[in-house]
């Protein structure tokens, strides 16, 4: 049966880099229907609504939703209802993507791209497992309100058990294909919730025996990240901890322009992105890195339609485009071939 992909470019480099992305889909030749709709910044601008209604029902219909970036200066200043964030918040919720897959990967031929000591991070190949749809991102009460004669705002962090458990079994069964190495990442010094978040942790250990759990709090995680990052194999953490270290292992790779992600409900229908935003700076330029995006269909190939060959066949096409010594201006070296975002699709495509 024919499936569905729902294409959301987004704002700023999204355009951009979903279309060689979905060059790449095309070429090979699977039987896939896909069909665009505005999210963020674009579709208000459209129709007053970062996710507007005709985007939510494609996106409820798709089996897969390949996404570029949304946000942009432009919509900073409206109301938080509209801005393109809230698009991206939306759609994560309502489409229950618990679930948020960040790997962090070093290719061999970037290692001079990090501002890390090469020593320090070659080799590296770190997931951060991600809680998405709750914490302090989604918790009520929230707001700015005045409050004995002064402004006061207040946001409230909170997981349910059962939501811990969900986003523990990710992390506990990624482990368990890859190193066995499991960190959970908290704060239960100071945070109550933080504290059900280890022991719901420390509960689950015993159905993965392979895996070997332990804990970190999360600013030592933050330090040991850039200090000895390849102690890690899967971290799993928070909502907002979890957006916080996964930019920071990003740059351990050396651009976060290579980065895919995947965000994924229980029944593994996906939102596939890149981890970087819609960087307005370089927009309508044929600059971006587009390798975040394609290796993001790569991660849709093999976590929504179990097609591991094809998704070797893209990752392993843009090894060998980076071997060539194609590079963006964000991965660029000298004695490398600098070439524009359209052009390092052509070469991935070449490769295919
Ligand atoms: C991310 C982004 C989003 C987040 C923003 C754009 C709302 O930073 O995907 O990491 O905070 O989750
Ligand atoms: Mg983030």
């Amino acid at each position: 049966m024919t499936k569905k992909i729902c294409v959301l470019p987004g704002d700023g480099i999204g355009p951009e880099i979903t279309a060689q992305a979905v060059r790449v889909l095309a070429a090979l030749k699977l039987d896939f229907e896909l069909e665009t709709a505005l999210l963020g910044g674009a579709a208000v601008d459209a129709a007053g609504d970062p996710y507007p209604e005709a985007t939510r029902k494609l996106a409820e219909e798709a089996d897969a939703v390949l996404l570029g970036a949304v946000g942009g200066p432009k919509w900073d200043t409206l109301p938080r209802e509209q801005r393109p964030e809230k698009g991206l918040l939306g759609i994560r919720e309502h489409l229950n993507l618990f679930a948020n897959l960040r790997p962090a990967v070093l290719y061999p031929e970037l290692a001079n791209a990090s501002t890390l000591k090469p020593e320090v991070v070659s080799g590296l190949d770190i997931l951060i497992v991600r809680e998405l749809t709750g914490d302090i991102y989604f918790g009520q009460p929230r707001g700015i309100e005045q409050r004995n004669g002064e402004r006061f705002g207040f946001n409230t962090m909170r997981y349910t058990e059962s939501e811990i458990r969900r986003i523990g079994r990710v992390a506990f069964a990624a482990a368990g294909k890859r190193n066995k190495k499991l960190c959970s990442v908290d704060k239960m010094n100071v945070l109550e919730t933080t504290q059900l978040w280890r022991d719901v942790m420390n509960e689950l250990a015993p159905e993965y025996p392979d895996v070997t759990l332990s804990h970190m709090l999360v600013d030592n995680a933050a330090m040991q990240l850039v200090r000895a990052p390849r102690q890690f194999d899967v971290l799993v953490t928070g909502n907002m901890f979890g957006d916080i270290l996964s930019d920071e292992a990003s740059m351990l790779t050396g651009s976060i322009g290579m980065l895919p992600s995947a965000s994924l409900d229980i029944n593994n229908k996906g939102l596939y992105e890149p981890s970087h935003g819609s960087a307005p700076d370089i927009a309508g330029r044929n600059a971006a890195n587009p390798l975040a995006t394609i290796l993001s269909v790569a991660m849709l190939l093999r976590y929504t339609f179990n097609l591991e060959a094809e998704a070797q066949a893209v990752e392993n096409a843009v090894k060998k485009v980076l071997a060539e010594g194609c590079r963006t201006g964000d991965i660029f070296e000298p004695g490398m071939k600098k070439v524009g975002t359209k052009e390092m699709g052509d070469a991935v495509l070449a490769v295919l």
